[in-house]
């Protein structure tokens, strides 16, 4: 059976960088709250109506690419996690083949809904993949787009000042060697699935709660995804910032230690663990918790802000260009967010 190894990396950051004082314009915040509670000075946002994730993500994936030593026509499978797509269907998949003029040889492409976890769920989906021998080079993309999206209002500041746009790729290849994905593992639980949620557009229709979002009521079929009173509202993401905070940091260190025992491996074993980039408080209370140095735990949402889908790809291709991870390390990657979901993988680095 073969192993996965991650061939190729890449990552791209929009040039717009909007410091936290730059949001003071817009709401009532300030630099010193944001760096307090998150951690976070800057963050980059995509240029509207030129950039997309899906143009975000081709630019990481050439890179990928590149790096691999593939041809882009060599490319078996493509898998692309998101929650600001482009379009709401189709998914950004088929939009990344087409910008990376891959169409003629009509692989298959995934899209991944798992926010924060998603490119740990696609991670997980790849090597699947491709221990089964079905593929031998996915193309993995996490990319968002979250400036498009929020409120930058008052009224929207504990949300909006913690994201950021950019996107990150990795090629994943088969290998006859032991290197590569050591064990991935997935969990979510849907009983928090409103807590970190943007739940406008869609078809529900209201039936999970008495608000008003200007549905007709009526057997008839037919109806729509965006009602004029949510237009008028704003569809916006929602959080209980608290409880994400508290499930966070159990689910965390939870899902580190399970990949761990899985593999008989210690937490002193681990030479880099890039947890997503939620919060960089989030991010501390797991490094305490753990017992792990600072040299053991890489963060940059201090640049970036939370680029959820993007943000492992991201620090994991800055850490590796840095220099920070070498041949036969032991990478721990792990992400909790909306669902709630998480996830972790230990890769032994090729
Ligand atoms: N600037 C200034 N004041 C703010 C801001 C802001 N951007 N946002 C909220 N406030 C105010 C609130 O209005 C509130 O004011 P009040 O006391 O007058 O009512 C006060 O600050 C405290 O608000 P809380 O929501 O209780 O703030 P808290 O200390 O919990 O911090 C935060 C909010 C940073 C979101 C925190 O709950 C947190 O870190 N949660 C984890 C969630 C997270 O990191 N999510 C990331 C995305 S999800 C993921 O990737 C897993």
């Amino acid at each position: 059976m073969p192993n996965s190894k991650i061939g190729g990396l890449g990552y791209y950051v929009p040039s717009n960088v909007y410091t936290n004082h730059d949001l003071t314009q817009y709401m009532d915040t300030s630099d010193e709250w944001i760096q307090e509670r998150t951690g976070i000075v800057e963050r980059r946002y995509a240029t509207k109506h030129k950039e997309t994730p899906t143009t975000m993500g081709a630019a990481a994936a050439r890179i990928a690419i590149e790096r691999a030593g593939i041809t882009k026509e060599e490319v078996d499978f493509i898998i692309f996690a998101t929650l600001s797509p482009d379009y709401f269907f189709p998914g950004c998949g088929v939009l990344l083949q087409r910008e990376l003029d891959i169409t003629k040889t009509e692989i298959g492409a995934l899209d991944i809904r798992n926010q924060c976890s998603g490119f740990i769920y696609g991670l997980s989906v790849a090597d699947q993949f491709i221990k089964s021998g079905m593929y031998n080079n996915i193309l993995l993309v996490g990319a968002e787009m979250h400036s498009m999206g929020l409120d930058y209002s008052t009224a929207g500041r504990n949300v909006s000042v913690i994201f950021g746009d950019g996107a990150g790729a990795v090629l994943l290849q088969a290998t006859d060697k032991e290197e590569g994905i050591l064990t991935t593992h997935l969990h979510s639980d849907g009983t928090y699935a409103e807590e970190l949620a943007m739940i406008n557009f869609g078809s529900h229709g209201g039936y999970h709660d008495d608000k008003d979002y200007g549905f007709s009521v009526t057997d008839k079929p037919g109806g729509t995804f965006v009602t004029t009173k949510m237009v008028e509202d704003g569809a916006y993401p929602q959080m209980n910032g608290q409880l994400v905070f508290k499930k966070a940091i159990v689910k965390f260190v939870e899902v580190i230690n399970e990949a761990l025992t899985k593999t008989g491996l210690e937490k002193s074993d681990i030479d880099m663990l890039i947890p997503h980039q939620a919060n960089l408080r989030i991010s501390q209370f797991v490094q305490k918790s753990m017992g792990l140095s600072d040299d053991q735990v890489y963060n940059n949402i201090q640049k970036y802000g939370n680029t959820t889908a993007a943000s492992i790809p991201i620090a994991l291709c800055e850490a590796w260009e840095a220099g920070k991870i070498n041949s036969g390390d032991l990478v721990c990657l792990a992400a909790f967010g909306s669902g709630f979901t998480w996830g972790s993988t230990l890769i032994r680095w090729a």
